[in-house]
């Protein structure tokens, strides 16, 4: 029987570990999205493989703390780094590698500096994944369970601000270039729930006392007079 290859098992592990389970989808799509940047370039697959699919693992329920408190100060990197070199290796992967997965994980997010090619992959392409309808999909569904967002309303600066900034932080022309539809996407997005936002503000000054904009109530006194 042939034994399945070290990338078999890090994509059954993430299948398995990713929750809650619209926490997978994201690695595919990242690793689907770094290759296509990096179209041409002489990157490590390996190296962009492993690093893709294991980038988030400290972020996942069972992985990260479930103190509230603890969580807010929690720092996903330093975990995933070093659980993705233990599983790595048990999985096959070769060894020689492990270090520069490692710093592409390390320097994955916006704010980082990566000096590896595969980091610069990694970086550009998850910051294209919080663009357009994708970006706007993974954020919708954090709110009401990440404590930073408990209203519609309170993501939509983040997304504006995605939309204004993200791009901006890009290094690869391939990968700006994929930037642009997906920009143009969250703007008119943000631009069409803002415009409701304002019909529904409008009817709320209507009826006093009413739930504001974004509100939870499970049972919304005011919606069936929104416009649709
Ligand atoms: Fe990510």
């Amino acid at each position: 029987m042939m034994q399945a290859s070290w990338r078999d098992s890090v994509v059954a592990y993430i299948r398995a570990e990713a929750r809650p389970a619209d926490k997978f989808g994201h690695q595919p799509r990242l690793y689907a999205l770094a290759t296509k940047i990096g179209q041409g370039m002489d990157y490590d697959d390996d190296v962009l493989f492993a690093a893709a699919w294991m980038h988030d693992l400290g972020v996942f329920l069972g992985h990260r703390p479930r103190d509230p408190a603890e969580l807010a100060a929690w720092d996903h990197v330093p975990y995933t780094i070093e659980k993705s070199r233990e599983l790595l290796k048990r999985w096959g992967f070769p060894e020689g590698k492990l270090d520069r997965v490692a710093e592409a994980i390390q320097y994955h997010r916006a704010k980082d500096d990566p000096k590896t090619l595969e980091g610069v992959l990694l970086r550009d392409a998850d910051i294209l994944e919080q663009l357009g309808a994708v970006g706007a999909m993974r954020m919708i569904v954090k709110v009401g369970r990440d404590t930073r967002y408990p209203t519609f309303s309170s993501i939509l600066p983040v997304l504006s601000d995605a939309a204004d900034h993200l791009p901006g932080e890009m290094r690869l022309t391939s990968a700006i270039s994929m930037s642009v539809p997906r920009v143009e996407v969250l703007r008119s997005w943000l631009r069409y729930v803002k415009r409701r936002a304002t019909d529904s503000a409008r009817v709320i000054s209507l009826f006093p006392g009413a739930e504001p904009v974004g509100c939870r109530a499970s049972v919304c006194r005011i919606c069936k007079y929104l416009p649709s």
